[in-house]
């Protein structure tokens, strides 16, 4: 096991129908029409000197290392900007080229240190390499003339450092922060002998700078470089796995020494993210070895008591035993269990095996509950399948994207990275959301309509962009006729075209002008291939099931549905949320999204599962969390999730916890929700393990471990030793054999595999016989579930509402460095951009109520009060708030409500009434808190601890 080194072929592999044959040193070779000479050499094996070129960027010409002589041409032209030419005969090595190329490092070397030896690229700089490559013997300008080694070095970014006295000005890093990641931080300043590169006249922490470390890798020398390599060294092997934060599931080579990560390195290889990252993925993965991780298994009595470290055996005993008692006293469905989106899909697999196994009840349901289980609905009733249409590289062919409730340079940024290219080449933007993201406006990206709409009114902006399309005669009317169910259309067309969802009369729902709404429409229906991506803003709503239903009627009237550049595209947050809807995690499926009251399925694991199963559906979250309360629901076995954090209304969720007799925490840390508990199984993250994720695209892409579990056992293993405990062993040795029991069991699934997937680097699923590697885009020539079918999307408001007490709306979010709960992001120097979760107001609403920005706000809303600092922007629409949730400390599931989706009950985040007001103190939520993170979460380590 060495080093992956991926080939650059010095400029991007072209895409053409026509291809280009010529010879090169004599060989014959074809390459796509496009093709630089340097990237078709390299196709061939010969690998041109280089030093400006590298195949994630355009070519640039500046550094006039890779001449080559071509016959019949005078001169000597760079490689990597000259397009190959049908019969053209290129030689890549001659005396004169030797000689140019010689004179060419010497100047480089002329003004670089020669500290090699030292150097933290020792090894991986490609200066170093050309140097060798051109036979640099000699620099026969000497060293003495000017320099730049007094430059200083800049520190300021936690992860990496520029030490500009070893820049070769070669642009890289500025191109790869223009073409890859479309921030635009850098620039080189001066002229000539004094040009450098800048990040826009600053330090790297206080510029536009987003950390994404593309310019780091695309660094030849050692000026950019991580700080890890600087501190650790070279590493000496590599591993690919995929990155555990989002769902876009960007693929990375773990660079390791032994069991240490030294570096994560995006993999070109990776079909979700062709080699970019951004700082969570690239660099925040050091709470993998924090010293809050708990790396020993705990039980106590009460939760009051503090816990006490015990075996494996012990804590697992008494698991299963408080369960079986649980049971046997107050029935079988007195217990269940809650899948986590953070988990594998084999993890998953088996946590909902065993509810319904074991357990012998259908009480399972995933974290998926809270965010996007209103898009499985929705896409499920419309498309006939619960999942996104497209693959990521499909937004390359968009010629208008519609972004609705999604914020991708925050969530999905190597995505964002990949849209904001594509706009950037002229396709159209429209965004639907509450706030001015930054896709509104960021650099040489301008939305061509921000529809700024209110909290909660999403539905009545679909159906009147929909009430456009049909009432100005804007469908697709051939493929409505050919692909769509005609009956329904029809019902759905009329309602549609009444005038109470047209933009005039649904103006004052949700405040978006209505000539801005039908000029959008009429792009959306007439501007080429349409595509729709949307997040959080869509599903977490009480109407969000019937947003996505909206959403999929406003693609299909279209037709823009089936093929490159269109779509319906849920952006999902986590990193295996729809693995873990996949894998039969909600109460009433199995997976492949299969209804437990289905004979015929029910008969298939049971025959293999070897138990009966039962055919009603289960309890989801809520309903756990209101059972207990009453005192029906007793224990709950919780892999790697966090309810008391992430879930709404947290004084109920509390209190549903706190009413149950045996909670099981499986984590990585002692989270929120492990206060209430009683037994503590330690996790692993995702450095530590075997399995697969499902992103955003239906990708299932390998995770592979680089270290050994902390806690000594994976967990896979863990649930296997919990289920047999409850009298119900499994047999896995390894989780391939998961998979392959999952690819039995689920006919999307029947042609995945562990050795499919090392084949194919990943795959989208449905992948079985009829489409053995697997399907890109979905619903090509027929949709899923026959034809599409249109769904009436009646506008109900939120029974949330605004009033004298409560007067603003309040929407949460995430931010780009943190993640989530932030139980990894938190432990990362990730803090540096985020240390606590604001409250961002307009400032017209701050200064009617005196709030100036900085000062503590009371946030109140009918649930209950925290404070968190005012922020001023105008970034907000006056009437709505905003704010994050990354910290514990602040609480801001205090304050939102129990109100849900009507279908899935995924709970409205996004819409709650509150008041701000200046405080000087934290809430008494906040305050108890900070008393029970001592009292709740104290370890006895006994004689050790005491030691
Ligand atoms: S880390 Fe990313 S955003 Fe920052 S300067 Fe480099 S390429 Fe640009
Ligand atoms: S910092 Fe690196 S990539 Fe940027 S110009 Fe200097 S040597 Fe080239
Ligand atoms: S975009 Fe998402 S998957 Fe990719 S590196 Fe960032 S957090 Fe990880
Ligand atoms: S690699 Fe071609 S000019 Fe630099």
């Amino acid at each position: 096991m060495g080093l992956i080194k991926e080939l650059d072929t010095g400029t991007p592999i072209r895409v053409a129908d026509r291809r280009v044959s010529l010879t090169i040193d004599g060989v014959a070779v074809s390459v796509p029409e496009g093709t630089s000479v340097m990237a078709a050499a390299a196709s061939m094996g010969t690998q041109i000197p280089k030093l400006c070129a590298t195949d994630m960027l355009e070519p640039f010409g500046s550094c006039r290392l890779c001449l080559v002589e071509i016959e019949g041409r005078r001169g000597t032209p760079a490689s990597c900007t000259t397009p190959v030419e049908p019969g053209m005969k290129v030689h890549t090595q001659t005396p004169r080229l030797a000689r140019l190329r010689r004179g060419v490092m010497e100047l480089y070397i002329s003004d670089h240190p020669l500290d090699c030896l030292t150097c933290p690229a020792n090894g991986d700089c490609e200066l170093q390499d050309m140097a060798g490559v051109v036979g640099l013997r000699d620099v026969r300008y000497g060293y003495a003339g000017a320099n730049h080694f007094e430059a200083e070095t800049d520190a300021s970014n936690p992860y990496f450092s520029f030490d500009p006295t070893k820049c070769i000005v070669c642009s890289r890093c500025v191109r790869a922060c223009e073409e890859v990641q479309g921030t635009f931080a850098l620039t080189i300043e001066g002229r000539g002998f004094g040009s450098a590169v800048s990040p826009g006249g600053t330090d790297f922490l206080g510029s536009e700078c987003v950390s994404c470390g593309a310019c780091v890798q695309a660094c030849p020398t050692s000026t950019l470089i991580e700080k890890s390599v600087i501190e650790a060294g070279q590493p000496e092997h590599s591993v690919v796995t995929t990155c555990a934060y989002c769902g876009v599931g960007c693929a990375f080579k773990a660079e390791m020494q032994g069991e240490s990560v030294v570096r994560m390195v995006p993999f070109k290889g990776g079909k979700a993210n062709e080699g970019h990252s951004c700082v969570k993925g690239r660099f925040a993965w050091g709470y993998a070895t924090h010293k809050d991780r708990i790396v020993k298994p705990m039980i106590r009595d009460r939760i009051t008591d503090p816990w006490r470290e015990v075996s494996w055996e012990e804590a697992i005993g008494r698991a299963a035993g408080e369960f079986r008692r649980i049971q046997a006293q107050y029935g079988r469905d007195a217990v269940g269990g809650i899948t986590s989106s953070r988990c594998t899909n084999e993890e998953t697999f088996l946590v909902q095996k065993l509810v319904r196994a074991g357990f012998g009840t259908n009480n399972v349901d995933t974290c998926a509950r809270v965010c996007h289980s209103p898009t499985g609905y929705g896409l499920k009733q419309t498309f006939g399948t619960s999942a996104g249409t497209q693959d990521f590289r499909s937004v390359d062919h968009s010629d208008v994207v519609l972004v609705i409730g999604a914020n991708p340079t925050d969530g999905h940024p190597v995505f964002a990275s990949r849209l904001k290219k594509r706009l950037r080449a002229g396709a159209r933007l429209i965004v639907a959301d509450p706030r001015r993201i930054d896709l509104v406006k960021t650099p040489h990206v301008r939305a061509d309509h921000h529809l700024q709409l209110l909290p909660g009114s999403n539905v009545a902006l679909i159906n009147a962009l929909a009430h456009v399309v049909v009432t100005e005669g804007l469908v697709d009317e051939a493929f409505v006729r050919e692909r769509c169910d005609l009956q329904h259309f029809e019902v759905w067309a009329r309602f549609i075209a009444e005038e109470r969802n047209s933009p005039e009369a649904t103006q004052a729902i949700t405040g978006v002008p209505a000539e801005e709404v039908r000029a959008a429409a009429r792009l959306y229906a007439t501007g080429g291939a349409a595509a729709i991506y949307y997040g959080l803003g869509v599903t977490e709503h009480s109407q969000g099931s019937t947003m996505v239903m909206g959403m999929a009627n406003l693609a299909m009237v279209t037709g823009n549905i089936g093929r490159d550049g269109v779509g319906v595209n849920p952006l999902r947050g986590q990193n295996n949320v729809q693995g873990s809807c996949d894998m039969g995690s909600f109460p009433h499926e199995f997976s492949g999204y299969r209804h437990v009251s289905d004979d015929a399925t029910r008969d298939m694991f049971e025959a293999l599962w070897g138990r009966e199963l039962s055919a009603e559906p289960g309890l989801r979250i809520p309903n756990m969390l209101d059972e207990a309360v009453d005192g029906a629901f007793k224990g709950l076995y919780i892999q790697g999730e966090d309810i008391a954090q992430s879930d709404p209304n947290t004084q109920h969720v509390v209190a549903g916890l706190m009413a149950m007799e045996c909670v099981v925490i499986q984590d990585i840390f002692l989270n929120e929700t492990a206060k209430y508990a009683h037994v503590f199984l330690p996790g692993s993250s995702f450095l530590e393990k075997d399995g697969t994720f499902t992103n955003a695209e239906r990708r299932i892409s390998r995770v592979r471990k680089v270290m050994a579990p902390l806690a000594g056992m994976a967990d896979w293993e863990v649930t296997m030793a919990l289920s047999e405990a409850l009298g119900y062993p499994m047999a896995y040795t390894h989780p391939s054999e998961i998979m392959d029991e999952i690819a039995r069991l689920t006919p999307t699934f029947a042609g995945v595999s562990y050795a499919r997937l090392d084949e194919l680097g990943s795959v989208q699923w449905p992948c079985n016989d009829a489409a053995p590697e697997g399907t890109p885009i979905m619903h090509v020539d027929r949709f899923v579930r026959g034809k599409g079918q249109f769904m009436i999307t009646e506008f109900v408001p939120t029974q949330e509402r605004t009033g004298p007490r409560f007067p603003l709306i309040l929407t949460t979010g995430r931010i780009l460095t943190q993640y989530n709960v932030g139980a990894q992001t938190r432990r990362t120097a990730n803090l540096v951009w985020h240390d606590e979760d604001v409250l961002e107001i307009h400032p017209f609403d701050a200064e009617s109520r005196g709030v100036r920005d900085g000062d503590l706000v009371s946030l109140t809303s009918r649930s209950g009060e925290i404070s968190l600092r005012a922020l001023l922007t105008d970034r907000m629409q006056p009437g709505v708030v905003y704010t994050t949730f990354h910290h514990a400390v602040t609480g801001a599931n205090v304050v939102t409500t129990d109100y849900s989706d009507w279908a899935t009950n995924c709970p409205e985040y996004k819409v709650t009434a509150v008041e701000v007001r200046r405080t000087n103190h934290l809430s008494s939520w906040q305050e108890r808190h900070r008393v029970e993170e001592e009292e709740l979460t104290r370890v006895d380590r006994g004689a050790e601890a005491a030691e």
